[in-house]
């Protein structure tokens, strides 16, 4: 069945996690998930509680950027309190557990582009942010924001339209947000409880990269490098072979395919 609007019984109810998304705070309206899942981990919610909203009317993006949410899209947040040992790999098995869902949901295959936009056919139908706060080697709080493209139409949406997708666009038919829901908790829950018994998620992600391999132009901050995305390192950052030679470790940054 395809929903209009969700609810927090609707994705609490016979939902197969322990605790990721057992506590649900939704929203039809809100201006983004981020802000209130930090406001609720500072005041200390429960791990695993999310904050979800029908439609975001001011979603926010990386690097400063604006996320547009409307309605049709997931726009979640996850509020987890990992071990500091953990926080580079909260990124990675967000964009699998997106992958993982896309594929069980609707049997789509998507990649991921360095370091967390989920594509498919080249065009982007997820983003991800983390988000943390640190005292030194403490992790107050940990947030992983997921939006999905799910029943959107692009050509509604002509600023992104060269760039996005959506699972409905992809399909031609609508998807049940529900299920993508409740398959994401799932993997999620999977993929972090298994990185204290060493699972590597960095090498799953590895894998999974689109990046590698290709000519790539990397935007970071003001600079702009290209070359070739040779590997990543198992902080996440981006390992960049440049014309003369040398490797560029890059931390953060918007990549453009280039081949
Ligand atoms: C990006 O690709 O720039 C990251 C986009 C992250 C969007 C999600 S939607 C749910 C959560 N709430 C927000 O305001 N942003 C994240």
């Amino acid at each position: 069945m395809v929903e209009n609007s969700l609810s927090s019984a609707s994705i609490t109810d016979s939902l197969a996690t322990h605790f990721i998304g057992q506590r649900v705070i939704y929203y039809p309206r809100l201006t983004s998930t981020m802000d209130v899942a930090k406001r609720e981990a500072q005041q200390g919610a429960t791990e695993g509680t999310i904050v979800i909203a029908d439609e975001q009317t001011a979603g926010k993006g990386r690097m400063q950027r604006t996320w547009l949410s409307p309605r049709g899209s997931i726009a979640l947040s996850i509020i987890l309190y990992p071990s500091v040992l953990y926080l580079p790999y909260l990124i990675m098995l967000a964009s699998l557990a997106v992958v993982y869902s896309i594929k069980t949901v609707t049997g789509l295959e998507s990649q991921v582009k360095w370091p967390n936009d989920v594509l498919i056919n080249g065009r982007k139908v997820c983003g991800i942010l983390v988000e943390s706060g640190v005292r030194g080697n403490v992790v107050d709080y940990a947030i992983i924001g997921i939006g999905v493209n799910v029943n959107l139409r692009l050509s509604d949406f002509p600023e992104i339209l060269p760039i996005a997708t959506s699972l409905s666009d992809e399909l031609g038919r609508n998807v049940s947000r529900l299920d993508v829901i409740r398959c994401l908790l799932v993997e999620i829950e999977r993929l972090y409880l298994a990185l204290p018994a060493g699972e590597s998620i960095y090498q799953k992600w590895r894998d999974s990269l689109v990046t590698l391999g290709r000519k790539v132009r990397v935007k970071s901050g003001k600079t702009v490098y290209g070359g070739i995305a040779e590997s990543v390192a198992e902080d996440g950052s981006l390992l960049l072979r440049r014309p003369d030679g040398s490797l560029t470790k890059i931390v953060a940054g918007d990549v453009t395919l280039r081949d």
